[in-house]
């Protein structure tokens, strides 16, 4: 790789698909097993006839009891007994028929919690599903060049709106938005500062800015975007005062990127960088080598624990000879 560009190269690159999909497959087999059980009526219903009949064989017992004077006498005394046992029966009829009341009461109850827990577990194992997904995408960018990455995209069309799902559930995840502070700096330049923005996502500089903004992804999340890998824009030589990469510096061909910045760049014009600070190996050598790419450096923000902020000028423009040779 030529001069030490590798410094960039991600150290993000450590998640295990294997082990993310297994759990994948284990936590979607619960889920089915669980929702079958949980809303089975016939495990409802069975309780309820069985304390109907209950109450029916009460009731024929009373009628059979009719005879003889002594058996009247033993009925009413056999009567008084019946109904203090009777009382007594009933008492402990009520008890168990709020004993099974309770009972039913709590299996609906459980019965909710655990539709509740499953409902949870769902959203959780797709919010999982979909966090994988983001980390495979973001995988991919970082260890291809940007045509491969475009090609990515372009075979599977939803993995872009997929990715940026992920990515704003991540940055949602982080203490600052870097977009944010791009945004604030450029609104200070002014209004006539024309703004190339590499690798926008979906877009949100361009709304967010009163500048002429051009907006170039691998993938046109909407009609304003100009669709391209970045190392090779069709914007015009010399034609921009601003160019962004928001943590937009993916794909395993940076030189291509920084040197394509140079060819769109007027002279003097920023190339503003915003980077996930684990990236770098050494920030100082990366600083090196985009000025061998004819920048200079303004200044260097390497105080936010999660991401670098660099400015540079672009001093000179390269020449097809320079580019090559580098
Ligand atoms: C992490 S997102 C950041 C998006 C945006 N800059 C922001 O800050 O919201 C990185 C973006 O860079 C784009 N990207 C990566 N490599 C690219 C390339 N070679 N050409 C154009 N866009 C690229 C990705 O498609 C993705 O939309």
């Amino acid at each position: 790789m030529p001069i030490g560009w590798s410094v960039l190269i991600s150290k993000q690159n450590r998640s295990n698909g294997n082990e993310r999909s297994n759990k994948t497959k284990n936590g979607n087999t619960d889920i089915t097993e669980a929702n079958g059980k949980g809303s089975n009526p016939k495990n409802r219903k069975r309780k309820a006839p069985q304390a109907e009949n209950e109450d029916n064989d009460d009731d024929t017992k009373n009628d059979g009891s009719k005879s003889s004077g002594k058996r009247e006498r033993t009925k009413n005394h056999e009567s008084s007994n019946l109904s203090r046992k009777d009382k007594k029966e009933k008492t402990k009829h009520a008890d168990n028929q709020n004993g099974i009341s309770t009972a039913q009461n709590s299996v609906e109850i459980q019965k909710k919690h655990s539709a509740a827990a499953d409902g949870d577990l769902r959203s959780k194992l797709v919010e999982r599903l979909k966090g994988s997904r983001f980390r495979f995408i973001n995988e991919q960018l970082y260890k291809t060049t940007g045509e491969e990455a475009k090609k990515l995209f372009q075979e599977d069309p939803d993995s872009f709106t997929a990715y940026h799902e992920g990515y704003r559930h991540q940055i949602a995840q982080w203490s600052m938005n870097p977009l944010d502070r791009m945004i604030k700096s450029i609104k200070k330049l002014p209004k006539d500062t024309i703004v190339a923005d590499f690798g926008c996502g979906e877009a949100r500089l361009a709304q967010s800015i009163p500048n002429q903004t051009y907006s170039l992804d691998l993938v046109s999340h909407n009609s304003s975007v100009i669709a391209c890998d970045m190392a090779n824009t069709p914007l015009e030589s010399n034609y921009v005062n601003v160019v962004v990469f928001c943590l937009s510096l993916m794909g395993t061909n940076l030189l291509d990127f920084i040197l394509e910045a140079n060819r769109v760049l007027k002279v003097g014009g920023l190339l503003k960088i915003a980077e996930v600070s684990s990236r770098f190996d050494n920030v100082n050598e990366f600083v090196a080598n985009v000025k061998k790419c004819g920048f200079t450096l303004v200044n260097k923000d390497t105080k936010h624990k999660l991401f670098y902020f660099i400015n540079f000028k672009k001093e000179r423009t390269l020449n097809k000879k320079e580019s090559s040779s580098l």
